[in-house]
């Protein structure tokens, strides 16, 4: 069920009118639904509550890249959600929102001896190592530091997750994981590692994913290394099978999550029962688009309409600096009027103020538009707010959550002097 809905020719987010929430706060402006949030995450706990698996047999790690407010956080973490994170700014995103550092997995192929340091300190759940070289530096700042670093090894299966090439991760020229045929050794490097407990085994795949075939693929091969590695004495205690189920921005079909973990558990479960006499493993998971996807939208107001020879722009005041989407990946992304207008439509490509050709949101949409009209850009929940920039010295959009009638700001809008108050003039 959407919890963003057209009443009286006018578009809601849960109870309250999306008009409204431009003239409070001003636009460009992310909008957040609260129950759309909270049903997406239930829809991963859920799944995990019907097989049968307690919080010591699976693990949702939210991806906190997908969009970090520190109020998105808090709610998921409430729901008891842990977190995946990329970088020791994350992590303290992640405490400042009061989640659970002892929830939380570090991925990611370049980390900072810092960010090893910080994540130790807080003893986080496990780190996703993804070369032998990370391996040793996370040996040696976890020995200085008189701990052990708990770590699975992020495999590259090398299976195809037919999605856009900048978010498929897990072929084997992606810079991501550690070669399949490379991991046995590793493994076998890691156990002899005096600050290294080898707990698990990881990998991600990709983005966007319609289809869970090729993630049940990823998820046969990482079996089959467990397996050999049980065999030379490596027990793991997790495996960990990333992100990436994708969501509905235009006429996508994507798999259900429910039923995508229950044939996640499935295999899981028979594997078990026939190799291991039913000894369990936990399975975790790393999704962030189909959490926050579809609970955003980015509202933006409509400044010129400009009639070309053989386009028309509409000319709105978001930007390719508040939704990178369409310029970075060609995205598609649904544009819809806050308030329904009958009447003739013409066909526009919905642009931003920035200096760029490249600067556009949406192409060629049938839309009746007046300057002032205000437009929601769809599913713009995940990786908008957090892939924004100040590119044109443009302030970042506020952010509010919706719950009901309710309405939070989450963050406020950047303003000019935000954006050069870390800078100084030469003495
Ligand atoms: N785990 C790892 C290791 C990842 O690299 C990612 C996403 C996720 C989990 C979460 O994947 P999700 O469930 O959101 O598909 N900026 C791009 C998406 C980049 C995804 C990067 N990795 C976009 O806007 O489409």
């Amino acid at each position: 069920m959407s919890h963003f809905s057209y009443l009286d020719g006018a578009l809601h987010v849960e109870s309250l009118p999306l008009d409204a929430l431009a003239r409070q706060f001003g636009t460009p402006l992310y909008v957040y639904s609260q129950a759309a949030l909270a049903d997406n995450f239930s829809a991963y706990a859920d799944a995990c509550r019907l097989a049968g698996r307690g919080d010591d047999q699976a693990l949702v790690c939210y991806s906190v890249k997908s969009n970090s407010n520190l109020a998105v956080l808090n709610l998921l973490g409430k729901l008891g959600s842990g977190f995946d994170i990329v970088s020791g700014g994350e992590l303290l995103r992640v405490i400042a929102a009061g989640g659970d550092p002892r929830k939380v997995i570090f991925s990611g192929v370049g980390k900072g001896r810092d960010e090893m340091r910080l994540a130790l300190t807080h003893d986080i759940l496990c780190f996703n190592v993804e070369s032998i070289p990370e391996l040793h530096r996370l040996n040696e700042v976890a020995g200085e530091l008189g701990r052990r670093a708990r770590i699975s090894l992020r495999v590259n299966p090398d299976v195809d997750a037919n999605t856009h090439p900048y978010i498929s991760t897990g072929l084997k020229d992606n810079k991501f994981g550690v070669a399949y045929d490379d991991a046995l050794a590793c493994y076998r490097t890691a156990a002899t590692l005096p600050h290294i407990d080898v707990v698990g085994i990881d990998c991600h795949i990709g983005s966007q994913l319609l289809d869970d075939a090729p993630l049940l693929e990823a998820l046969d091969k990482v079996i089959e290394l467990i397996d050999r590695l049980a065999d030379e004495g490596i027990v793991l205690r997790h495996l960990d099978i990333g992100g990436g189920i994708g969501i509905t921005y235009n006429d996508e079909q994507p798999v259900a999550v429910g039923d995508y973990l229950a044939r996640v558990f499935a295999r899981v479960d028979a594997w078990r029962s026939q190799r291991h006499a039913g000894a369990p493993i936990k399975v975790m998971f790393e999704p962030g688009r189909s959490i926050v996807g579809n609970a955003g939208v980015l509202l933006t107001e409509v400044q010129y309409l400009k009639h070309g020879e053989s386009k028309n722009f509409a000319i709105v005041d978001a930007a390719m600096n508040d939704l990178m989407r369409p310029a970075m990946y060609e995205a598609w992304h649904g544009v819809q009027a806050v308030q329904q207008r009958p009447g003739a439509t013409a066909v526009y490509d919905v642009v931003g103020p920035v200096c760029e050709s490249g600067d556009w949101l949406a192409r060629g949409r049938a839309l009746n538009l007046e300057p002032g009209d205000l437009l929601a850009l769809m599913s713009a929940g995940a990786y908008g707010m957090t892939m924004a920039s100040n590119y044109n010295t443009r302030g970042r959009a506020a952010e509010v959550m919706v719950d009901g009638d309710r309405v939070h700001l989450i963050r406020r809008r950047e303003v000019p002097a935000d954006l050069f108050a870390l800078e100084s003039l030469i003495a």
